[in-house]
């Protein structure tokens, strides 16, 4: 009897978690809540939202799931984990008290502290006037974060002290972005570039996937507001050998340590987003999941069946686990409804997607879409994440533009430079 598995999510991230589950020969049968209209294809979707735990568990037990894969942090950090496992359900993700690493800021970054695991200078604050007078102390460029989760938007980059005080007030006095914002971080301003180093942990043993970049901010050359991600590409050759396996040994080995002296063993995917600088590595976050849209073009090149990899990491059998990688550069590019991260219109009708499909080592997975009637429609702000595969950084580049230019609602958007670092470096 072939497995069941269930995804927990709807957006790019776990399209692409579906559509190389649904690869595996191991499983039988897919369901995904809520899914999308392109996960709608290899799954069979359930209207249930990711965050309604009690209904997800008990459509798990009648479902009688074998593996339950969760996708975003939220239902996470609120203890999906704990919540199935109560039922003798297998679930691939951490438990509610070592999720605490992405959900909160301040248990991270006094980790961190403890275990001497590099990161920019910081200090917690849970008053405004003592936390504008460390900035007053420090001078900017400074960095001000909620301590709370706040969907990618809670890290405030600010080039002046009145810039920060304005932070500070927006956050901890309008609360801005609600308890998230109670305690927040100010934090020593990092320059660099920054890589995804995301991997598999099963309590001990760790698998690092492959190197990926991210391309956080909305706009052409990385300005404007931040994102959730507007487009990502693997390998991301900033992540050389060399500063993987010091990433290894002075980030990953000694986090999931750490984790483990807390009595909250690490389980599921750890991924740090590390800001490197001529050789020197500091880690900037943490996130208890795979990042959304790194995973598009990271599983559009792992070759090893992945639902070995989850359940091992689930039942703390990882060590000696190994993956295989399709040599070639993958590269996705975000297309978003035009006004994200801001307001933005839903529901707009999606042409092209044939001819999108036909473009050769490209695959196109949704994110925020859904099916109304026959047609496809957005209803989000990342809609769709195209995603190619090339010889060079340039090939994936040109060819997931070829099968964007396929594309077309009203306002769509999309970056044109994603990759550009990469390419860069291939031209010199
Ligand atoms: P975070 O949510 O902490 O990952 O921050 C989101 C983004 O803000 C990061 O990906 C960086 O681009 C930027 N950022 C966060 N912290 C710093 C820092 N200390 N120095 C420079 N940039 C930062
Ligand atoms: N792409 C960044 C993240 O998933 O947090």
């Amino acid at each position: 009897m072939g497995m069941k598995v269930l995804i927990v999510g709807g957006g790019g991230r776990e399209h692409a978690l579906a559509w190389k589950i649904a690869q595996s020969p191991l499983v039988e049968k897919l369901y995904c809540a809520p899914g999308n209209a392109g996960i709608a294809d290899l799954a069979e979707c359930v209207a249930m939202g990711a965050e309604d735990l009690p209904a997800l568990r008990d459509f798990a037990v009648e479902h009688q799931i074998d593996l339950t894969v969760v996708g975003p942090e939220v239902p996470l950090t609120l203890g999906i984990t704990d919540l199935f496992q109560a039922s003798g359900l297998q679930v691939f993700g951490p438990s509610k008290a070592a999720a605490e690493i992405e959900g909160s800021k301040a248990f991270m970054k006094g980790l961190f502290a403890k275990y001497n695991i590099p990161t920019a200078e910081f200090k917690p604050f849970t008053n405004p006037d003592e936390a504008k007078a460390y900035v007053q102390e420090k001078g900017a460029p400074i960095v001000v974060k909620t301590s709370g989760l706040a969907a990618g938007k809670g890290a405030i980059v600010c080039q002046s002290i009145e810039e920060a005080n304005a932070a500070i007030d927006q956050v901890m006095v309008e609360r801005a972005f609600g308890e998230a914002g109670d305690t927040v971080i100010v934090e020593e301003f990092l320059t660099g570039e920054e890589a995804s180093f995301i991997a598999l942990v099963d309590g001990e043993n760790i698998l690092p996937l492959a190197g990926s970049q991210d391309h956080k901010a909305v706009g052409e050359g990385d300005t404007g507001l931040n994102t959730g991600g507007m487009g990502a590409y693997s390998p991301a050759p900033v992540l050389t050998e060399e500063l993987s396996a010091k990433a290894m040994e002075m980030v990953m080995k000694p986090t999931v340590r750490a984790m483990a002296a807390e009595g909250r063993p690490y389980r599921g995917v750890l991924y740090a987003g590390l800001m490197i600088d001529h050789g020197r590595i500091k880690t900037l976050e943490f996130n208890a999941r795979f990042g959304d849209p790194e995973t598009q073009p990271i599983l559009y090149r792992m070759k090893s069946d992945i639902v070995p990899l989850l359940m091992a990491s689930a039942n703390g059998s990882l060590e000696g686990a190994t993956v295989t990688w399709d040599p070639r550069t993958s590269l996705c590019v975000v297309l978003a409804a035009g006004g994200y991260p801001g307001s933005y219109v839903k529901g707009a009708a999606i042409s092209g997607l044939d001819r999108a499909a036909q473009v050769e080592d490209a695959f196109v997975f949704h994110a925020g879409t859904k099916l109304d009637g026959p047609q496809t429609v957005t209803s989000g702000g990342r809609v769709l994440g195209v995603t190619a595969l090339g010889k060079s950084a340039k090939e994936a580049q040109q060819r997931a533009y070829q099968a964007v230019d396929a594309i077309e609602w009203k306002d769509l958007y999309c970056r044109r430079d994603i990759g550009y670092r990469a390419v860069k470096r291939e031209e010199s």
